[in-house]
């Protein structure tokens, strides 16, 4: 027993000490940290410290038959480099670091020559100097530039030019030759960053940054961001599981004489969070901003032609092609945030959808949403636009019984720019483009919801107010006047007290309670796709 006491003091000294210890070091790291993150209110764009040695992918398989670039034996497996494009047998990585150099992102040589890869080129290359078919026999032969991405013979390579042009897509790449790095950091974490560009004398050149998170879309955005480095200058490309958006945008405060162009890969989500970046960085001029949809919930791309969601493999080089075709748009910004829960700290998780026409809560969007129920579970009842028009009746006067919306005031608080509205006794509530509804357009009503996209200007939008489904149906026949709320740039939704039915754009839902935002905050230059 005595023993034990003894025991137990010395434990115990030792235990607070280590608490102690344990404390003070996590102090100093925050210290640390903090002070970091102090730095970074000033954005840079990162670059990778080339002389460290390749960006390595592991593969199990490769997709086409490879040879190490090291011991040029026919490997099945290993690692390939997604910037200069040289595959590697899993033990030759660190050879290949050191004595196989990567595409660097800076050279201060006046002059930019090809920088050509030996070996597993593209299939079905063809050879820039003398047309024919290259890089197709068994072994590690062959050359491609990893800037202008050509192909040549190995015994052509003497007859062709030693100076390197960037190649198709060269009004999107910044060379190498533009680019200053330095070091920046404190000791221990240093890194490099692009600290000027210079705009090199290219026709139309309007460098591209891709922007997009490696983890979203199933990972899609991870081959997206791959594959943009072996085209682009990797310093061009932005992982967002990395870095924020403000990083990749500190590009066009780098070159305010040029208007770049960003691509941006992922949802709507990401959309509205980069547009909503390049709002707040006020960049001048603003870059023209391209979408490249990724995952679900793609409206925004397909309004600017897009296309749904990104399926099976992209093809980069299709991509840029496109946005050579593509023509500069302005998009206003009306978006509809609804945020379930208060998360402190943390931007991201909300639901935001981009609005183009209207919203509404209540009576207009239950009936909306039974059209579409309806819809969904016997489609063959809703096949010609009269049938859907008489349908669409019967379910708003069979709202009249129901009433399901009754009340709807008492679970609703409505802040308009600030100001809270008083409101009457209604069932439906409506935000929509003032002038689309002067003009005589009134989107309810119409089953098909979508209107031609009226283009907006001034940024304004009105609420309204709807007393049942029986004043809708007036309203369509001009038999009633619309209950005017007020207008304005931004107006907060409060639901409480139970879920009511929502729509945006004529798509319903069931809304649970939640705060709803929506903003009109100006135009974002974007670019539009039409075939
Ligand atoms: C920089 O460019 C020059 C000319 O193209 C080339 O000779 C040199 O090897 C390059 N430097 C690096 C580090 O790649
Ligand atoms: C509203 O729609 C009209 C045309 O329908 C359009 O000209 C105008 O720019 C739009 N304005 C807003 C603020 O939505
Ligand atoms: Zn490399
Ligand atoms: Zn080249
Ligand atoms: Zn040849």
């Amino acid at each position: 027993m005595a023993n034990d006491n003894e025991d137990s003091g010395p434990t115990m000294w030792f235990i607070s000490a280590c608490v102690a210890g344990i404390i003070a070091v996590t102090v100093i790291i925050n210290k640390i940290c903090q002070k970091c993150r102090r730095r970074y209110t000033h954005y840079d764009v990162p670059a990778r410290d080339i002389s460290k040695g390749h960006r390595w992918c592991k593969t199990e398989m490769f997709t086409q038959p490879t040879y190490c670039s090291v011991s040029k034996e026919h490997i099945i497996q290993g690692a390939y480099c997604d910037s200069c494009g040289i595959c590697v047998d899993d033990g030759a990585v660190r050879v290949a670091n050191r004595h196989i150099p990567c595409k660097v992102l800076s050279n201060k040589s006046d002059i930019l020559k090809h920088h050509w890869v030996k070996g597993n080129l593209p299939l079905c290359s063809t050879c820039t100097v003398c047309q024919e078919e290259c890089g197709h026999q068994a072994e590690l032969c062959d050359m491609r530039c990893c800037w202008c991405q050509r192909t040549v013979h190995d015994q052509c390579l003497s007859k062709f030019t030693e100076i390197c042009d960037l190649g198709h897509f060269r009004d999107f790449i910044v060379p190498p030759n533009c680019i200053q790095l330095k070091k920046v950091g404190i000791k221990g974490r240093r890194h490099l960053i692009v600290s000027t560009v210079t705009a090199p004398i290219i026709p139309k050149w309007q460098p591209l940054i891709v922007i997009a998170n490696r983890k979203s879309g199933n990972n899609d955005g991870e081959h997206i961001l791959r594959s943009f480095r072996a085209i682009l200058n990797p310093a061009q490309v932005i992982d967002l599981h990395e870095i924020s958006p403000q990083h990749g945008l500190e590009w066009c405060h780098l070159l305010p004489e040029v208007t770049c162009r960003v691509l941006v890969a992922g949802g709507d989500g990401t959309v509205g969070w980069v547009l909503d970046t390049i709002d707040n960085l006020k960049l001048k001029p603003a870059p023209q901003v391209c979408i490249l949809p990724l995952g679900t919930g793609n409206d925004l791309s397909r309004v600017l032609g897009w296309g749904e969601g990104y399926t099976g493999d992209v093809v980069i080089k299709h991509i840029l092609n496109q946005m050579k075709q593509s023509r500069v748009t302005h998009l206003d910004r009306w978006k509809v945030e609804i945020s379930h829960e208060k998360r402190i700290g943390i931007p991201l998780p909300r639901k935001m959808k981009m609005m183009n026409n209207y919203a509404s809560i209540g009576v207009d969007a239950l009936v909306t949403l039974n059209f579409h129920r309806h819809r969904e579970s016997r489609p063959s009842l809703f096949g010609s636009r009269l049938l859907n028009k008489f349908w669409y009746f019967t379910y708003g006067t069979k709202d009249v019984l129901e009433r399901e919306c009754k009340n709807l005031h008492t679970k609703l608080k409505v802040v308009l720019d600030g100001k809270e509205l008083k409101l009457p006794e209604i069932e439906g509530l409506v935000i929509l483009n003032i002038s689309s509804w002067g003009g005589g357009c009134r989107p309810w009503g119409n089953s098909q919801g979508k209107f031609p996209t009226p283009r907006i200007d001034d940024g304004k939008f009105e609420v309204m107010g709807l007393y049942s489904s029986f004043h809708i149906a007036q309203l369509q026949v001009g038999l009633a006047e619309p209950l005017r709320l007020g207008q304005g740039h931004k107006v907060e939704i409060t639901l409480s007290g139970g879920n009511a039915p929502m729509q945006v754009d004529g798509e319903p839902w069931e809304q649970h309670p939640a705060d709803i935002t929506i903003t009109s905050n100006g135009q974002a230059t974007m670019l539009e796709y039409a075939e």
